[in-house]
């Protein structure tokens, strides 16, 4: 069993009942406090985590300090410090890259403030820097993205090259990196199926827009098919291919990753193939693990959410059933 600050806390207050001092149970009774290091505002997708953290806050009691990092892993660093310094009861982040976290959850761990993951992991070189991970599996969202153009590519492209632009999340994040390697390795049993371009799209609609752009100008290769590591990427580049003169989804297959309500629409208009389910809606887990953590009771070390993958032919159907 983990022994964290509040838990000494509440074992004190504990002995001091047991000595027969009415108020101990008071100091345990306190509202939990859980600082939270966001990775900023980049998607819809981040819009609805953040509000699903910050509504199941307010439901299970607890004092939320929320941190909005802006996509810099300087801030989220500044952040786990200040809620350091804040002595706050645990501490929760969506780290915005994998590496680089070592000093810092170090820090927290000597406070002994618990740290919990969530949605991104990290990679330090001792796991007992953080109590625990949830969030979702990366690496399959990218094998599901890839069995799905496997299985499109058999019944639309029989014959010939079928060339792939790759428009990738925040370099150094976990979700870009996982869902790349998933991806790749589903694709490379295909070998006609050939990425020819990949770069960088933050995540966010407008880079998404501007990266595709530049694809679709390069000419020197026909693009077949779009692998856009989130949505709003997607979404930014369909506007550029719309401005291109070309139909997307229809000339350019696009299959993407989070399924949020923009990207149902999209399917719903016949502009995108398919999206694979990355579930955003982690606020009440979390909360109930940050009790759980504190309390100083048994977690697993890594928490795995359920997702699917939703193909246009089901969007106006899923539409209106859509949480984010
Ligand atoms: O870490 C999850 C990813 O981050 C989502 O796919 C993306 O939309 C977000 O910005």
């Amino acid at each position: 069993m983990k022994t964290t600050r509040r838990h000494l806390l509440a074992m004190a207050a504990l002995g001091l009942s047991l000595a027969g001092t009415a108020s101990s149970a008071l100091a345990a009774d306190k509202p939990l406090v859980l600082g939270f290091s966001q990775v900023g505002a980049e998607s819809e997708w981040r819009t609805a985590n953040s509000n699903s953290i910050k509504d199941a806050a307010k439901q299970a009691g607890i004092t939320l300090k929320f941190a909005d990092a802006q996509q810099k892993q300087e801030n989220q660093v500044k952040a786990i410090r200040s809620f350091i310094a804040q002595k706050v009861d645990v501490i929760a982040f969506s780290p915005v890259v994998e590496s680089g976290w070592d000093t810092v959850l170090r820090e927290a761990k000597n406070a002994k403030i618990p740290v919990i993951l969530t949605d991104r992991a990290v990679k330090v070189s001792d796991p007992s820097l953080y109590v625990t991970f949830i969030g979702s599996d990366f690496v399959e969202e990218g094998r599901k993205a890839g069995r799905w153009l496997v299985d499109w590519a058999k019944k639309n492209a029989p014959t010939g090259e079928v060339n792939i632009v790759e428009l990738q999340g925040t370099v150094g994040s976990a979700p870009a990196l996982d869902r790349k390697r998933g991806f790749e390795e589903i694709i490379q049993a295909e070998p006609r199926l050939k990425i020819v371009r990949s770069q960088s799209g933050d995540f966010t609609r407008a880079k998404g827009k501007e990266v595709m752009e530049a694809f679709l100008k390069a000419k020197d290769k026909k693009i077949h098919v779009l692998f856009a590591h989130n949505d709003d990427m997607a979404i930014g580049a369909i506007q550029a291919i719309e401005e291109a003169g070309l139909k997307p989804a229809k000339d350019i297959a696009i299959v993407s990753i989070d399924g949020v309500r923009g990207a149902f629409q999209a399917m719903a208009a016949g502009k995108l193939n398919v999206t694979v389910e990355c579930n955003p809606m982690l606020g009440p887990q979390l909360m109930q693990l940050a009790k759980d953590v504190v309390a100083g009771k048994p977690v697993a070390k890594r928490i795995t959410t359920e997702e699917g993958v939703f193909t246009a032919d089901v969007a106006a159907k899923e539409l209106p059933n859509r949480k984010y």
